[in-house]
């Protein structure tokens, strides 16, 4: 265990458990809010008997998309600028979580710039003030957005992803409840839960790890490795729903310390350039980065191991080797992209600052050459 000095930071009131969307909906009453969602969130939300019967002001934003881009949101802050709202309300997944955190913080009232591209550049110059209060009521358990100060917002014209982080952007209250996940079409609720496992892996393969955040993903981990394989027998095991949304909320517990790593890193332009879902390009590199850090420093793996019950590190890391051939993750990748040449000569795109610099290694060359081949 290390000895070094650590910090624990995330202000965010979580809420977790069947039916706690219940208390959120009593405390809005009244308000003016601005819903931020899908077209299909919009439906749920209006359908749910909790979230559909509350008593407040409703400004529906229903337009988002998966990844939200530069242009659109934009033009949705365009849109709904000079309107007052007491607070945002995040209704989804992760593009829904973005897209609010964007509008949350360029809608802040008096706010002089509301151009999203420049608070992206310069957020320490221009979030300068409280942004709107974000509730940020999760539908899907995988991104852990809802407890991050972070939003990725895609530069869909340059095939480029960019992140909106201050410590403004932490949501001031976040709703886990696995019950509104119980719809949710299998593909999605597997990408998403591999996208929530291998966070949970990323922060323990990280410079930035603590003792807090090494605990927290232990367990994040030890419920993955259970819930996965239920939920790809029978998406409607809602003990493992359960289970699922504890994993999502701990590991966005444990990157909004640490924040991600290099499958995060890699995965960008496997989305960017041939449509592969965040969770499966995530997935995509997780069991060779595993073999490798097991190989290199199996450190933080054997606490974990031990923190979850798998043992030895090399038996974790089996564990997880046998999830992903069991879902297949490497061939239904690899039938999305393209060769190993093809995906190499996009190495300058996968070093992502930010998030390859926490990798527990230098991402140099030869390792991202080694885990693409070995992918
Ligand atoms: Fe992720």
């Amino acid at each position: 265990m290390s000895a070094q000095p650590w910090t624990f930071n995330n202000p965010v009131k979580v809420h977790f458990g069947a039916g706690c969307r219940k208390t959120l909906a009593g405390q809005l009453a009244g308000q003016k809010l601005l819903v931020v969602t899908t077209a299909r969130g919009r439906a749920q939300f209006t359908a749910d008997p909790h979230m559909g019967t509350i008593q407040a002001d409703l400004t529906w934003m229903d337009r988002v998309q998966p990844n939200p881009g530069l242009t659109d949101t934009q033009a949705e802050i365009d849109r709904l600028a000079g309107q007052n709202f007491d607070a945002v309300l995040a209704f989804g997944g992760g593009s829904a979580m973005d897209a609010a955190k964007a509008l949350a913080a360029a809608l802040a009232p008096g706010l002089p710039c509301r151009d999203l591209a420049t608070l992206i550049a310069d957020p320490g110059t221009h979030l300068d003030r409280p942004l709107l209060p974000l509730h940020a009521i999760t539908t899907t358990s995988g991104t852990g957005a809802e407890v991050t100060p972070f939003a990725t917002i895609w530069d869909h014209e340059n095939r480029r992803k960019l992140s909106l982080a201050s410590p403004r952007l932490f949501p001031q209250t976040a709703i886990v409840d696995p019950e509104l996940t119980h719809g949710l079409p299998r593909a999605a609720t597997l990408s998403t839960s591999l996208d929530a496992l291998n966070q949970a892996f990323e922060s323990v393969w990280n410079r930035n790890r603590t003792p807090l955040t090494t605990l927290m993903a232990a367990r994040a981990i030890a419920l993955a490795l259970d819930a996965i394989p239920r939920l790809a027998a029978d998406p409607g095991d809602h003990t493992a729903r359960a289970m699922i949304a504890e994993t999502s909320l701990l590991a966005g517990l444990c990157i909004s310390q640490t924040r991600t790593a290099i499958c995060h890193s890699i995965s960008y332009p496997l989305t960017a350039h041939f449509g592969l879902s965040h969770g499966m390009a995530c997935a995509f590199t997780m069991g060779a980065v595993a073999d490798l850090v097991l190989e290199r420093a199996p450190e933080a793996l054997s606490e974990v191991a031990r923190l979850s019950g798998h043992g030895t590190a090399a038996a974790l890391v089996a564990a997880l080797r046998d999830l992903l051939a069991a879902l297949d993750i490497s061939a239904q990748c690899r039938a999305a992209l393209p060769g190993t040449e093809a995906l190499l000569a996009l190495r300058a795109e996968m070093h992502t600052p930010g998030r390859a610099d926490n990798f527990s290694f230098e991402m140099n060359d030869d390792i991202l050459a080694r885990v693409l081949t070995r992918s």
